[in-house]
């Protein structure tokens, strides 16, 4: 009996012992793999912490991310798009969306959402005549990827963008134009803290157009308006004009005709790391992000999207840009992107 007992205490201690090697054994290795896969991503993106606690912290907000990127990356039934670790890789989603976003709604200002014009010109336009996909990319008329860095001026790139379509479509010359003007000068949005397209539409329109990217280069904070470098003007804008909302046929007939400016909810997970493929999701409607809409087309599975330009630089996304469902169920579209869109006219 003695011995039976003492067999069995043998074996349940080996069990143990088992266990206790493996559970301990593999999240060490797991945490080995995840510091290096750390350090080489702090490498690769010249990410330098301040202290040990500071080193700490972001290793903890890195792990927890690419953890949460494998994850939805293993579930691939139906999924159309990748995530990647990228250079928003140690920031909490919560970090990520007050930085790098910067959209105020018609909600937050709304003095300016009584003024909002009605007339659509592409209203008549059959849907019908319309191409089945077109990129302004390849007409030339988009400039290369920018990055808005860590200033809540997305508003500002995507007018500008919407405009440098607009001019070269119109005038056959594609020009940089400068973002740093209307952070600086706009009175009617707030820089870094935000900023709607129409408002600035609408302060371009007023005086008398944008300069060049080169002539008030962008620097990614907010500074004093330099009212000299505000001229020469590169491009002036007759005005702007609303897409009608929650119609995505409506957004199709204005994006088959010029590059245009979108709110959109990127602040969420999956937009963070979106590496590739379709996007469809996951998302919500409560618009804090701005893009500028530049095409759109149909993959060879059938599966449609809008292409969107971004400016969160080009190592985010295609090369900088998304690919993201298109002719949704829900009219707001996805990440409510039919909700606010609008262009400039030359
Ligand atoms: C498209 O279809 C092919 C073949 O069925 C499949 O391998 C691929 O993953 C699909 N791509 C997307 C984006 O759904
Ligand atoms: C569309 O057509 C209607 C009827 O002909 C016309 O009244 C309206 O002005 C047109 N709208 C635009 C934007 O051209």
């Amino acid at each position: 009996m003695a011995f039976k007992l003492a067999q069995i205490f043998f074996l349940v201690s080996l069990v143990l012992s088992t266990c206790f090697s493996i559970t301990l054994s593999r999240p060490l290795d797991n945490e080995l793999v995840m510091q290096k896969m750390h350090f080489d991503w702090m490498t690769k993106h010249g990410r330098v912490y301040a202290d040990m606690k500071e080193q700490k912290n972001r290793y903890a907000v890195f792990k927890s991310n690419v953890e949460r990127i494998e994850l939805l990356n293993s579930m691939p039934a139906g999924r159309t798009y990748k995530l990647a670790v990228n250079q928003f890789a140690d920031l909490t989603n919560d970090e990520f969306r007050s930085m790098h976003t910067g959209y105020k709604g018609v909600s937050s200002l709304s003095s300016q959402s009584q003024t909002k014009t009605t007339l659509f010109r592409y209203q008549n336009v059959s849907s019908g005549a319309l191409p089945t996909s077109i990129d302004w990319r390849t007409k030339g008329a988009v400039t290369p990827i920018k990055d808005q860095g860590s200033c809540g001026c997305c508003w500002a790139f995507s007018v500008v963008a919407a405009i440098e379509g607009a001019a070269q479509i119109k005038k056959g010359k594609l020009i940089s134009l400068s973002e740093q003007q209307l952070v600086d000068c706009d009175p009617n949005d707030y820089g870094c803290e935000g900023g709607l397209m129409d408002t600035a539409f609408a302060h371009i329109k007023a005086t008398g157009g944008l300069t060049t990217e080169s002539n008030y280069p962008y620097k990614g904070e907010d500074a004093t308006c330099n009212s000299k470098k505000t001229s020469p003007k590169a491009t002036t804008i007759t005005g702007y004009e609303d897409v009608p909302a929650n119609d995505e046929s409506a957004l199709m007939k204005a994006v088959a005709h010029q590059p245009v400016s979108v709110a959109i909810e990127g602040g969420g997970f999956a937009f963070q790391f979106y590496s590739s493929g379709v996007f469809s999701g996951e998302c919500t409607t409560n618009l804090d992000h701005a893009v500028t809409a530049v095409g759109y087309g149909e993959t060879t599975n059938g599966s449609k999207y809008w292409i969107i330009k971004n400016s969160w630089g080009t190592k985010w996304g295609e090369s900088g840009y998304m690919r993201i469902q298109k002719d949704i169920k829900d009219k707001q579209g996805l990440c409510g992107l039919a909700m606010e869109a609008s262009y400039p006219t030359i």
